[in-house]
This record gives structure tokens, sequence and C-alpha cells, in this order.
């Protein structure tokens, strides 16, 4: 083992001869050896090519961190497993989704952050088998540990995420709410949806197209028989105000003629089996192979197919199946069949039953194929198995990459479903087949600040869930616990109930507009926060231990601290009417409820109880904060961020750096600050505001909506210009 001093708190400790996963993007090669740095948090162990590094947890530790899986904010008492699974089903009992992400934080008496950059399988058993201890398995024994010894947790998160680059900036149309279905699978379909939403007032930035849009599945198609003229469509809808966001799947169907596959065969660009020819599988094409994206041409040139659809005038994808998912392989096919025709006509005992039922349900998802499949890194053929976590991220990449090259100044919409640590600088991700579950309300809730730590920032989950048949009431609570996830879309299976917001009885889909109204009006807010955590390296999405010190903080699970200014702590249980919330400082409790004027309340610190029918939305603005505004519109292209309002609760002194750009090109890399200070200072009832622009921007004016501690309330308006104020509401 060598290790490394990359910072005054990060170390890296190499063991043996790691495989390159470019997670990571600092300038590794400059790294000098140290002599006899130890690692003393960690018990070694080496056996059989297996690595275990064991770690004693203390009483008081909590364990957050480790993305996209189940169970808590705090891991404790879970095992996780890194290693990309299609599993649709995420019931308690799940180890593997569909990411791996190797980061994890130990909070304590002490602090201390891992990254594990290994592309393979690990597995963190995290005082299940044993309570006070943490068992991490690698399958392997070449990685790099990095582990971050800061007393400040953010700190150690955002040392880590700094290591990982700038975060993925979406277009700002991206913010708006999204529609979805397993599949809007004809042109007259889309429109029918766009007229929907549209004569419902029910605000909508774009429809998203499902495998069906493809010619059989085929990346890289469309079929005209379902979507002719597909370039004018795409123009149609448009100018409607909506985009269109086509599918990607990995696997590229078997079809001689079909040009992605000709090309890829004639230039080598699939993975291969052990005899060197392509690996075949079976996805929703049938027979597909899956393009190596381990290979930097082979990214090139899959990136470069997108822009069959860029030309068509399509501004986002969503990349699916990547991980990969296999339904099943010649192989494991030919044992099932054998063995089922083994059964035929016999009275089949238990035995042979349940063989049969384990050989059926091995078909899909089954790690044997992924041993069998081979991807080549700079000349040496490598088994897919060892680097398997690295498929969805390379193809991401693949994606990301090749849209820079074809449209270099544009931003894209882009998110994947397979992710490994570092694919949050190229894209977003899902959290891919939740269910119309209850408990999958909370389950996205835990996972969010989890998967930010990683570098992941444009997250959402299937609102209305996925699998299943969504009520109406589900519908209107997971809406309400998205109102600030960055991707906000509702999405659903083939096979259930339609799950689009106006689907449902006219109550519903009053109650659930009042909530797109509210969540174009927080787009500013969103869009400001979520650039200042991409572009400096920050948490979006923070438990509320990550501010506040206190006992309870520390083991809430179910709010969230959302940017700089906001606390969230929505409803997810089914025919509540309202929860318990832990408020840890004095806030302003903001309530907007259909068809009434919005209410604001004073909140001590403490555990409250908050009454929220089905049609009320709450947030708590934290004590010398505020959040920006704007008038909601049909779309974001529509609104006007020109106009804006403050909504802030001051005790003294709040200030706010308000970050926004044009929303549409790469130029935000060039200038990264913030647009505008905006300082209130309260006395009594009385304020002294100070905007200050800090480039050439256009704020005409600003509405100021203003509570003190003593639930004093105060409106004025703000002329940029000449920066007078007008008391009194507009
Ligand atoms: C996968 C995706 C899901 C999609 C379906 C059909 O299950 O996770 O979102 O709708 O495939 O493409």
């Amino acid at each position: 083992m060598k290790s490394y001093t990359l910072h005054r708190h990060v170390q890296l400790f190499r063991f043996g001869d790691p495989f390159e996963t470019e997670s990571l993007c600092y300038p590794g090669e400059n790294l000098i050896p140290q002599e006899e740095v130890e690692l003393p948090e960690f018990d070694i162990f080496k056996n059989n090519g297996i690595t275990v590094l064991t770690y004693q947890l203390e009483k008081q530790d909590r364990v957050i961190g480790l993305g996209e899986s189940v169970g808590g904010i705090n891991k404790r008492g879970r095992v996780i497993e890194a290693y990309a699974t299609d599993d649709p089903i995420h019931t308690p009992d799940k180890r593997a989704l569909y990411g791996a992400h190797n980061y994890l934080f130990i909070a304590g008496n002490k602090n201390l952050g891992i990254y594990l950059d290994f592309p393979g399988k690990i597995s963190y058993d995290i005082g299940f088998s044993h309570p006070d201890r943490m068992i991490i398995t690698i399958d392997g024994g070449d990685f790099d540990l990095y582990v971050f010894r800061h007393d400040d947790l953010l700190e150690a998160v955002r040392s880590f995420r700094k290591l990982q680059g700038v975060g993925y900036a979406p277009p700002k149309w991206a913010f708006g709410n999204q529609q979805s279905r397993w599949s809007y699978d004809t042109a007259d379909k889309v429109r029918e949806v766009a007229d929907n939403m549209r004569k419902k007032w029910l605000p909508c930035d774009a429809i998203y197209l499902d495998i069906d849009y493809m010619e059989n599945y085929k990346d890289f198609t469309v079929d005209e028989t379902k979507f002719p003229d597909f370039r004018q469509f795409v123009e149609e809808m448009k100018i409607r105000g909506f985009r269109l966001i086509p599918i990607i799947d990995a696997g590229v169907k078997i079809e001689p003629g079909y040009h992605v596959y000709d090309e890829g065969v004639e230039e080598k660009y699939f993975c291969i089996n052990e005899k060197d020819q392509p690996f075949v599988a079976a996805v929703w094409p049938g027979w597909v192979h899956f393009p190596d994206f381990q290979q930097p041409e082979v990214r090139q040139w899959f990136g470069k197919q997108y822009q069959v659809l860029t030309d068509y005038g399509i501004e986002g994808f969503w990349n699916d199946m990547n991980e990969p998912s296999v339904f099943y392989t010649e192989e494991s096919l030919g044992t099932f069949i054998q063995k089922a025709k083994e059964c035929e006509g016999k009275n089949i005992d238990l035995e042979d039953f349940f063989v049969l039922k384990d050989l059926f349900e091995a078909l899909s998802a089954n790690p044997d194929a992924y041993k069998k499949m081979h991807q080549i890194s700079e000349t040496k053929k490598i088994q897919h198995h060892q680097i398997h976590n690295l498929y969805g991220f390379n193809m991401t990449r693949a994606a990301a990459e090749g849209i820079e090259k074809i449209d270099p100044n544009k931003r894209y919409l882009l998110f994947s479903r397979s992710s490994f640590t570092g694919m949050g600088r190229y894209a977003g991700l899902w959290t891919g087949d939740n269910y119309s579950w209850w408990e999958h309300i909370l389950l996205m809730i835990k996972m969010l600040p989890a998967l930010n730590m990683g570098g992941f920032l444009y997250i959402g989950a299937d609102i209305g869930g996925f699998g299943g048949d969504a009520s109406p009431d589900l519908l209107v609570r997971w809406t309400q616990a998205s109102l600030l996830t960055p991707l906000f879309r509702n999405h659903s299976a083939i096979g259930t109930r339609n799950q689009e917001p106006y689907s449902f009885d006219h109550w519903t889909t009053e109650a659930i507009r009042k909530m797109l109204e509210l969540r174009y009006a927080l787009i500013p807010y969103i869009y400001s926060e979520y650039m200042k955590a991409a572009l400096h390296h920050d948490l979006y999405f923070k438990p509320l231990s990550f501010e506040y010190i206190d006992e309870h903080s520390m083991e809430v699970e179910d709010q969230l601290l959302v940017g700089e200014s906001v606390m969230m702590a929505p409803i997810y249980q089914e025919n509540a009417r309202g929860r318990y919330v832990w408020v840890p400082e004095e806030m302003l409790l903001w309530k907007t409820v259909m068809n009434h004027q919005d209410e604001f309340q004073v909140i001590k610190p403490g555990h409250h109880y908050m009454h929220l029918e089905l049609d009320e939305t709450a947030l708590f603005i934290r004590k010398n904060k505020m959040i920006v505004l704007a008038d909601p519109a049909q779309n974001v292209d529509l609104m006007n961020f020109d106009r804006l309002t403050v909504l802030a609760f001051v005790d003294g002194e709040a200030t706010y750096g308000y970050y926004d750009d044009d929303g549409e090109t790469t130029n935000y890399k060039l200038e990264k600050n913030i647009k505008m200070m905006i300082r209130i200072r309260q006395h009594h009832n009385d304020y002294q505001i100070d905007v200050e622009l800090k480039s050439s921007v256009t704020i005409s004016k600003i509405h100021f909506m203003l509570t003190n501690p003593a639930g004093e309330f105060a409106e004025m308006d703000y002329d940029v210009s000449s920066g007078e104020i007008h008391k009194g509401s507009n």
C-alpha cells in the first residue's frame, strides 16, 4: 500500500495497481508517495483476492452516504452492495440498486469520510453482522481508498466533490414539470397529453418518449408510422412549449442493415465473449450487443449517434437499461428451457418446481452473464464483472461528450439510470423503477442527500411511482414531497393506471395544479441553489445534522434542508392529515392552500404537530434567510425572471447571494459568480434593503414579503434601477 497526501485533510491509500476508473478528475499523475503514513481507522485483511476493511463503530457513530440504496439517511444496521443491478422491486431487503456509490461519511465524536475508487463489487456491512463493526468487503485487491479527515462533515463532502470537478448544469427549462409514461407511443398520443396539460392549465415543459417511439426498439431510429415527419412534430411541440425527451437504451439490436449494428460489428465496438465474438444478450429488441463504452473510440462513436435526434430538434435524453440490464442470455434461457422440457408432462415435485422457479428468476439480472462478457481497456481484455459498475457511467459520458461536440455551446437535458461516482459531472440520474407505494415517497426523501454527497445533483424519483397503481392522494402527496427536486417528472409503467395529473377527479387535478404553480414560482430559488451547489461542490439537499447539532437533528430522517434557506417536511403517509416536525431553530412556516391566501406563521424551536390537509403544502424558511420567487407560467420559457419576489424571515439581518444565468448556454462556466446580493436589515417592523447587482443583468423589480420574529408582516417594492422602495403591497 502506498499513501499520498492530496490536501491537509485528504489522503489517498493505493492498494496494488488499481484500475483507472476516471471517476475523479484531479491530476493524479503528480502524486508523490509518502513513507509510513498510517491508516489507523481500519483493520485490513486480504484473502483469496478479496480485501476486507473493518472499522470499529462507536455507539454514537452515524454512517451516511452510499448514494442510491434502500435504508435510511443513517445506514447503520444495513448491508448495502455496490453492484449496479436492474431490480425494479425496491423492497427494504434489497441490497443493490442501479447505481454503485462507494462513498460514506461517519459522523460521531470523530468524523471520517471515505471513497473507494474500485469498479467491481463492494459490500458494506454496516453493523448488520456485528453491531459495532462496519465490514467492507472489496471483490479485489487493487483499489484506491480516499480518506477525508475534516472536523466539519460538510467540508469533507466538499473535498470529495472537489475531486470530481464541477457538477452537471441542465438547461433552466429542465427544472420545469415533465410528463412521462411508458408509453406515449404515437404522435397523436403525445398531442393528447399536451392538449390535456394546457387545457387544464397544468404547467409542463417536457413530454417523454419511451421505447415505443423507436423502430423495433432500435436506438437512434424513429418509427415513422407512429411519428410521421418527426422533425416537424418536434418543432410543433416546441412551439406549443413542450420539449420531447427520447429514451436511449444500452443494447444495440442485432439486425444486419441497421447502421448502428453494422458499424459496431465492423469496427469491433461491442463487448465480446470468451471467444472474442460480440457478446449476445436479450433486452427490449430481443438479441442485442452492448457497446464497449470502456474504449474511448466507442464512446466517441456512440456519442455521435445522438446527432440523428438532435438534428430533429431534440434537446434532451434519458439513458436507460445501462447496468447493463440483461433479460436473458442464450445460455440462461437454454438451461431454463431444458429444465422445463424435463418437467413437461411430469407431475413435478416440490424440488423440481423450485429449481424451475429459480432458473426462471435467474434469467434476468444474472451476474453470470457479466462474467462471460468482456471489455477492452487499453488493449487488455477484462471480464466485465470486474468493471461492471462503470458501464452506465461511461455510456452517459459518451452521450454528454458526444452532445458537447455536436452542439458545444448549448446545454442539454441528460440523465441516466445506472451511475458511478463522477457521472455527476456529465448528467443527472433518476432513481429507477419505484412503485406507487407510500413507502417510496419516504425512500426518495432519504436518498436525495445521499446522492448529492456523491455529486449527483440533478436527481428525482418517478413522481407517483412507476410500478403499480397510484391513488389520487398518493400522487398529491408525492408531488408535494418532490416540490424541490431538481428533476421533477411524473412517470409510470405500461399496464398501470394512468397517472397524469389530469387523469383523476377534478379536485385532484386542481390540487396538483396549485402545486405545479408553486413549483414554477420556486424555480428562481431552485435554480440559484442548484447552480451554486454544482459550481461550488456543495449540497443542494442536506440532512438536518449538517447544520444543526442538537440531538434530534442528528436523528431526523424525514425532513431535509434544501439549499441554504428552506427546510422541507412533507407528508408521506396514507390518510395522514398532519405530521410531527422537528423545528431546530425559529422558522417561518409558509403554507399554500388551494383557493386560499397563503398562510405564514413563526414557529418556535421544538417538536410540533403540523396539520396539513391534502391540498396544503408547507415549507419552512430558516431564520435570517430568504427565498426568491417568480410568477409561474405554463412553461419556464414563458416565465419572467426580471420581476422577482423575495420572501424572507428576518431577525436582525439576512443576506442572500442569488445566482442566475441565461439557462441555455455553457457560458456559466466562464462566470460562476452570483448575480445579485440582497441584504435586509430589520428593526421591529422597519426594514432597510440593499440590492447589489454583480453583473449586467436585467432585474427590474423585486417585491419583498418580510416577516419578523414577532410575526409582523411587511411588503414593499424595490425598483432596481433607481433603488427606490415603495412600501405596501403591489
Ligand atoms: C425501464 C425504465 C423505465 C422505462 C422502461 C421502458 O424499466 O426504468 O423508466 O419506462 O424501462 O423503457
